[in-house]
């Protein structure tokens, strides 16, 4: 059988994830890398054994018309144009969160994957985790009744990234659309996915970088330059999101804040029982006339071995099989509009709604 011939568009950090995950299908070749940074793309190309190396994607897209997917790894801001370009040349892409700058670019993608027939997902890779396997089996057994209110938590107390991610230009913003954004999907994918249709949001630059700490520790993007890099994006953001079926989410993001330690959880709350992921799942309900709480025999919490394998295969899947996929492209058009309500809230302070 032929083999799933893969480009990569934009060969930094992530991208080696999306590399292992190409590399432990049979049926896959990494046939292509595009970065624009070239002492990076050379040493990707040798890293990983690819000779077809391009600094610019549309020369990619013109090489090698036999490519089969794209996976789309750079800076946020080139999100939109790369994957457009790689449906309109046929191929299927796999776009990195956050799906695009702001939700007009969003509907562009899904514009051109509709006009393509091929399929645009977004890697909210969350979805795939083993946590959220292990919710979604109570969740399709009814074991929470109606969810109607969450919380959203990725907190961190010294951990801007610096590079490109705190440069508005080329990110979006800060830890709303970096951190949030995989929060704010994970709890509204497990909520049944719900119509966003207004937020109320509050944003901060009160900390910055805090590049300047002698003890801040890790998060370093592989760009990061202490003295140049640029910091115009909010440190912390808050918001509350109502959904068309009443259920409201409370969302809170940092890079910087002064807190204990950092938090990363979500927690939904149902009708009949309600769970917190923190970082192991535990479920809190009531049974014969008492309180109770469940928790599991072995480990739940996430388990970052296999999470990009996950969503690769399913992409893989997706792509050779036309299967419908799990994180696709209109709930990356949800999320940013989401984003951007928040992003217009905190400028108004106003409520803002979502149409
Ligand atoms: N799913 C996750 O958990 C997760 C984690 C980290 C990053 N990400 C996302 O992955 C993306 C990349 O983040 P990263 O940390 O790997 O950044 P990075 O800076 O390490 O890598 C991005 C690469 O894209 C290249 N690039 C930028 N514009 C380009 C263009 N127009 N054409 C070709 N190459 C281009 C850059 O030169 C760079 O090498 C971002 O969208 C980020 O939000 C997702």
């Amino acid at each position: 059988m032929e083999k799933i011939k893969i480009g990569i568009i934009g060969v930094g950090s992530i991208a080696e994830s999306h590399i292992a995950g190409y590399l432990k299908l049979e049926d896959c070749e990494l046939y292509a890398f595009c970065d624009i940074n070239e002492a990076r793309l050379k040493a990707k190309g040798e890293k990983h054994g690819v000779t077809r190396l391009f600094t610019d994607k549309d020369e990619m897209l013109a090489a090698c018309p036999e490519l089969d997917a794209v996976s789309v790894c750079t800076w946020n801001c080139a999100h939109a144009e790369c994957s457009i370009a790689a449906l309109k040349a046929g191929k299927n892409v796999l776009c990195e969160k956050p799906m695009a700058m702001n939700a007009k670019e969003a509907e562009e993608m899904k514009k051109a994957a509709d006009e393509s027939g091929k399929l645009l997902m977004i890697g909210f890779v969350r979805r795939y985790g083993n946590d959220a396997n292990t919710v979604m089996d109570f969740v399709n057994a009814g074991t929470f009744g109606e969810f109607y209110y969450g919380k959203a938590t990725y907190l961190r107390r010294a951990g801007a990234p610096g590079g490109w991610f705190g440069d508005k230009s080329r990110s979006g913003g800060g830890p709303l659309i970096d951190l949030g954004v995989h929060v704010i999907d994970l709890t509204r994918y497990i909520a049944g996915n719900p119509k966003p249709v207004s937020v109320y949001g509050a944003t901060f630059k009160k900390l910055g970088d805090r590049n300047n700490l002698k003890n801040r520790g890790g998060y370093a993007s592989e760009d990061a330059n202490k003295e140049n890099d640029i910091f115009d994006v909010e440190d912390l953001v808050s918001a509350m999101i109502r959904f068309d079926n009443g259920f409201v989410l409370s969302v809170e993001a940092s890079f910087s804040l002064n807190i204990a330690s950092d938090v990363g959880n979500i927690q939904l709350m149902g009708t009949k029982a309600g769970f917190v992921l923190d970082p192991e799942v535990k479920i809190f309900t009531e049974e014969n006339g008492y309180l109770t709480n469940i928790s599991f025999e072995g480990s739940t919490s996430l388990n970052f071995n296999g999470l990009f394998e996950n969503e690769i295969a399913h992409f893989v899947e997706c792509v050779k099989n036309n299967l419908p996929c799990r994180s696709p492209a209109e709930d990356g058009v949800e999320i940013m509009k989401i984003l951007d309500a928040i992003y217009e809230s905190a400028k108004t302070e106003h409520e803002v709604a979502i149409k």
